[in-house]
């Protein structure tokens, strides 16, 4: 038997297809994944392969054309807001002070404002804002931007996150920082982690499990459940298992090297 409360996040038999100038335009296809309790579920793709369209489909943003979507074993329950989500783009408002910023996503939730600025101040550090949080988003580095927009999103308390290519637009030094970061604030919060990104390295060390993704539409082409230590730390390039792993990933995406 297989509880679907173990499962917070079941997706069964999706499909979205757009309508762009008069033609249909399938986004995704047949899609079916799951994500266990406090699980970092990774999803890979090309560009353009319906990744951002299936956390919008999640997130109740968008309602696909076929399938189930289940949570906390819940088939078609009503999902905006009910979930965490990160969007592609950080939408920091420009006019608004980090700390601000930050406060609109509980004030949305419609929590207690003071107790969740005392929250918010006590966080400063762990998201390594601590001292900006009256600088407008404009004097920030993209890093810091980035945990900004995640402080944000942890701070709605959901135990389902999605989180869309976060650390996409940094430098690839700052993004292993990032990634490391992301670890200790999981770490703290312990949410259901749906995360999307293209980078296989970003991949194989944060996930428990990844779903690798065609180009469009989008179907899985692999599901890879990762048995690595869960202490990201030890996770080394050079283990057999990783490098076997990685590998595997390469081919699915059709990066093979040599
Ligand atoms: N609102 C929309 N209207 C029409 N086409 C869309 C819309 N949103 C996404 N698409 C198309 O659906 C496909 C998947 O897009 P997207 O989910 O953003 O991919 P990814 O996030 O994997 O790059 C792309 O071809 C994109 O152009
Ligand atoms: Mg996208």
């Amino acid at each position: 038997m297989n509880a679907t409360n173990d499962y917070p996040v079941i997706l069964e038999h999706m499909s979205k297809a757009f309508r762009v100038d008069g033609r249909l335009v399938s986004a995704l296809e047949d899609v079916s994944l799951q994500a266990r309790a406090q699980e970092f579920v990774t999803l890979i793709g090309p560009s353009g392969c319906g990744k951002s369209t299936l956390l919008n489909i999640i997130c109740g943003l968008l309602e696909p054309d076929e399938g189930t979507i289940i949570l906390h074993g819940e088939r078609n329950a009503p999902r905006l807001g009910r979930v965490g989500y990160m969007p592609q783009r950080d939408l920091l408002l420009p006019w608004k002070r980090v700390l601000d910023n930050i406060l609109l996503g509980p004030q949305i939730m419609g929590r207690d404002l003071a107790e969740a600025r005392r929250e918010a101040l006590d966080l400063l550090p762990l998201f390594g804002l601590e001292g900006f949080e009256n600088h407008y988003p404009a004097t920030l580095s993209g890093g810091m931007r980035q945990r900004a927009a995640l402080m944000r999103t942890f701070m709605c308390h959901h135990d389902i996150v999605l989180l869309d290519e976060p650390f996409g637009a940094l430098d690839a030094l700052t993004r292993r920082t990032m990634r490391r970061w992301l670890l200790d604030v999981w770490a703290r919060f312990r949410q259901t982690i749906l995360f999307v990104t293209h980078d296989v390295e970003e991949a194989l060390f944060l996930s428990d499990r990844i779903y690798v993704f065609s180009p469009r539409p989008g179907r899985i082409i692999l599901e890879m459940a990762l048995d690595l230590p869960a202490d990201r730390r030890e996770r080394q390039a050079a283990a057999p298992e990783f490098v076997a792993y990685r590998q595997r990933l390469l081919q699915a995406l059709g990066l093979e090297e040599g």
